[in-house]
């Protein structure tokens, strides 16, 4: 994932050297954007290149036949340093030396001088677009150089972090204040956490290695292990999915990763005692959003068991929905409910367009109304996602006096399945409410806090029903 594809080429016949740049700022650049460096020999790109961080060019092409040294050399020293390009031979000749047949990074060779043909043959085989990974997220400009913003949260799930991090101190100012490859104590964090940032940067050009390293993490959250005890993996997969969901586009490979590690926590949710996921959960230290999240999913599959309508196909959209109902709101630690009661606190703002431009309070409103259509947009993006999801989350901010939002449901229009959810997603905000405020947590204390008689109509009736049937805490 980057912003450019970037090409060396070397050859000492500046004829050659203008000949290929020519080809790829007006081919190529069609398309994708580029950056070509011309180089009269391999040594001024040895010279000039720092091999302890990640090797600056995606493509090499290159002469064989030069003074200082040929092509086939420079070849076994990128061999040899393990750099990760790909390499193509511009030559007069066919390379004899077997280290190009299997060597892994070469892509093939061009016979001079037919180079425009031999340009487009190599690459109309190369696939350009997996060298970008879209970017789903503002990203800031200092020293002329674009970052893009990591949450300490993901970054604490990694023991080696995998790219250079940085503080970005305004326009001007980038520090960096990580090496890749260094290991990341619990007293850096807990010094981060003291200075209150939540975020370092990482730099556009080398954010693909933190996308690898993300994906590496998915692989091992797909896997059902005993080692890895469902507590924490909530937590873990929470993180991994809010910081992609907000910092990339989704897609292929991640969607699928998403997928199987969702499906694997609900099979381990299913054989999980729920008072004692509830109550674990209650208990140690996630985000407000980890906590939201997973509250409103372990109730509403206690109440869809009541209502006989679990089965893992259900337990499965619920999990679904709940993780990623509030996936765009950008913030862990976003209180929803005292969100929606500080930005709607003045409505007339929200319709005058022209107050709403200057005001701080609209913009928050305006970015709050947009969360649902935006966890819309991401759900779609993985194909993997259960029938039926996209609708309990679109309808999560429904209300059973017709008066939610987007679209001010009667009870009688809800699907039955987003009334529990909404239910479920209600007792849970009371829930960690009543935790907040020191209140003892039973089941008596919450039903004194919820008026149920408010969701006894239409189709909320059944999950009310089951509500004053279930128990939450023993
Ligand atoms: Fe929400
Ligand atoms: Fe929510």
């Amino acid at each position: 994932m980057k912003n450019q594809i970037t090409f060396a080429v070397i050859d000492d016949e500046i004829e050659i050297r203008e000949i290929i740049s020519f080809y790829l700022e007006n081919e190529v650049a069609k398309n994708y954007p580029i950056n070509v460096k011309l180089f009269e020999n391999p040594r001024s790109l040895l010279d000039q290149t720092d091999f302890s961080k990640s090797f600056p060019y995606d493509f090499i092409l290159c002469d064989n036949l030069m003074p200082q040294m040929s092509g086939e050399e420079f070849y076994s020293v990128l061999l040899d340093k393990k750099v990760e390009t790909n390499f193509i031979l511009v030559a007069g000749k066919k390379p004899s030396n077997p280290l190009f047949l299997d060597g892994n990074l070469y892509q093939g060779y061009i016979q001079k001088p037919k180079i425009i043909e031999g340009l487009k043959t190599i690459f109309e085989k190369i696939n350009f677009d997996k060298y970008f990974v879209a970017i789903n997220q503002d990203y800031v400009t200092a020293h002329k150089t674009d970052y893009i913003k990591i949450p300490i949260k993901m970054i604490k799930m990694f023991q080696i972090i995998p790219s250079d991090l940085y503080l970005v101190l305004g326009k001007e100012k980038a520090v960096k204040i990580f090496l890749k490859g260094d290991m990341l104590t619990p007293e850096d964090y807990a010094s981060l956490e003291k200075k209150e940032v939540e975020y370092l940067y990482v730099n556009f050009y080398d954010s693909h290695t933190i996308s690898e390293a993300i994906e590496e993490k998915l692989l091992l959250l797909t896997k059902e292990n005993h080692d890895f005890p469902i507590e924490n993996k909530i937590s873990s997969i929470y993180n991994v999915v809010h910081s992609i969901s907000n910092i990339f586009s989704i897609n292929k490979e991640f969607s699928s990763l998403i997928s199987s590690s969702i499906n694997s926590l609900t099979s381990q949710i299913k054989d999980s005692d729920a008072k004692y996921l509830i109550l674990n959960l209650l208990n140690n230290k996630d985000s407000y959003l980890t906590q939201h999240s997973f509250l409103t999913l372990f109730i509403s599959n206690i109440l869809c068991s009541q209502l006989k309508w679990s089965n893992e196909s259900t337990l499965q959209r619920l999990t679904f929905a709940a993780i990623f109902h509030d996936i765009a709101l950008t913030d862990f630690n976003l209180n929803e409910k005292k969100e929606l009661k500080e930005v709607f606190q003045d409505q007339a703002i929200l319709k005058d367009s022209a107050v709403s431009k200057m005001n701080p309070l609209a913009e928050r409103q305006k970015l709050f109304m947009n969360h649902v259509g935006k966890a819309i947009q991401i759900i779609n993006k993985i194909k993997e996602t259960p029938l039926g999801v996209d609708k309990i989350i679109l309808e999560h901010h429904e209300d059973p006096f017709s008066k939610g939002f987007p679209r001010q449901l009667s009870p009688q229009n809800i699907s039955p399945i987003s009334a529990t959810f909404i239910l479920s997603h209600h007792l849970a905000q009371t829930i960690i409410e009543m935790k907040d405020e020191g209140i003892e947590l039973s089941d008596n204390n919450v039903r004194k806090k919820i008026a149920i008689e408010d969701f006894e109509k239409g189709n909320y009736k059944e999950a009310a029903k089951a509500f004053l049937s279930i128990k939450l805490f023993n």
